[in-house]
């Protein structure tokens, strides 16, 4: 299928690795110039010269960017605008907030998470979405978690912020979608990156078992019997980003191995 993108600019954050680095590979594939940001000089290097392996049509930028700091929220944005006139595609997305529970986390804690989860998210979008108004055509799409579908154990400071940007999305959703901007949601659930891995080491060390056999345990509650690999999470996020998302708006839609046993 071909989605329409072709020379599209897509700004994906947090992107060195991961989720993030999946969506930039999938862009890339359907030749949209892609700005890539992560935190680390040297993972961005690293991710660069994977790509570069492969024969992509798009233009690939990458920018150094920490999403937790909001003055950086603004560099990203003014270099983001001196590489091109038009942002299309923006895609939301950061590292994991500190696993725990209610008892585990400090209050600075929660205004981290809140920060680099929500608020700068918040300010990032809000930045854009003039371009896009001006344009009269753009697409929005926020990397969050199954757990707004069903909280997590453990992941407390996970669970309130990305609730909250759920309700974002929803809301400006309903607000932009008149100016064919076009805003959803992907729901990543045990997806093998670093950050499965992270919780999967503080289990382990806590239960003092081995990282690897708790990293097995994560696939028997799933219907799919095993975690998801990388290349099967950023195809869904193009396609939201693409001409033939054109019908889809505020909706959050699960890439899980069947995770979540509701309805809806
Ligand atoms: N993997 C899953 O199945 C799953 C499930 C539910 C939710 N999620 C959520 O989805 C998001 C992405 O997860 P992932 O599994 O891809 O994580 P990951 O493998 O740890 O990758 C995180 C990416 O974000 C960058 N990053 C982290 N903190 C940043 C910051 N403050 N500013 C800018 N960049 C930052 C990292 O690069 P640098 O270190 O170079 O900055 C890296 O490129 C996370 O919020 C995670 O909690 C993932």
């Amino acid at each position: 299928m071909e989605l329409g993108i072709k020379n599209r600019f897509a700004l994906v954050c947090a992107s060195s690795k991961g989720l993030g680095f999946s969506v930039v590979e999938s862009l890339l594939e359907e030749g949209c110039n892609v700005l890539m940001t992560s935190r680390n000089l040297d993972n961005l290097n690293n991710a660069e010269k994977i790509i570069n392996q492969k024969k992509f049509t798009g233009v690939l930028n990458k920018f150094e960017c920490d999403l937790s700091k909001p003055e950086e929220i603004i560099n990203l944005y003014n270099h983001a605008i001196s590489l091109t006139d038009r942002i299309d595609i923006l895609v939301n997305n950061c590292g994991g907030p500190k696993p725990g529970n209610l008892e585990d986390v400090s209050s600075d804690d929660f205004d981290y998470a809140i920060t680099q989860n929500l608020k700068n998210t918040i300010d990032l979008t809000k930045l854009i979405l003039p371009l896009m108004k001006k344009n009269f055509w753009g697409r929005i799409v926020n990397i969050a978690s199954s757990s707004v579908k069903q909280p997590i154990d453990n992941l407390i400071l996970s669970n309130i912020t990305r609730s909250g940007l759920i309700s974002f999305a929803k809301t400006i959703s309903n607000q932009y979608a008149s100016f064919n901007i076009l805003i959803n949601n992907v729901l990543p659930g045990r997806i093998l990156t670093d950050r499965i891995k992270e919780i999967a080491k503080q289990k382990a060390d806590k239960e003092n078992i081995d990282i690897n056999i708790v990293i097995d345990q994560l696939s028997d509650d799933l219907p799919i019997k095993r975690l998801g690999e990388i290349s099967e999470f950023g195809p869904l996020v193009a396609f939201l980003c693409s001409e033939k998302s054109s019908y889809i708006t505020g909706n959050s839609i699960q890439v899980d191995g069947g995770l979540i046993k509701s309805l809806f």
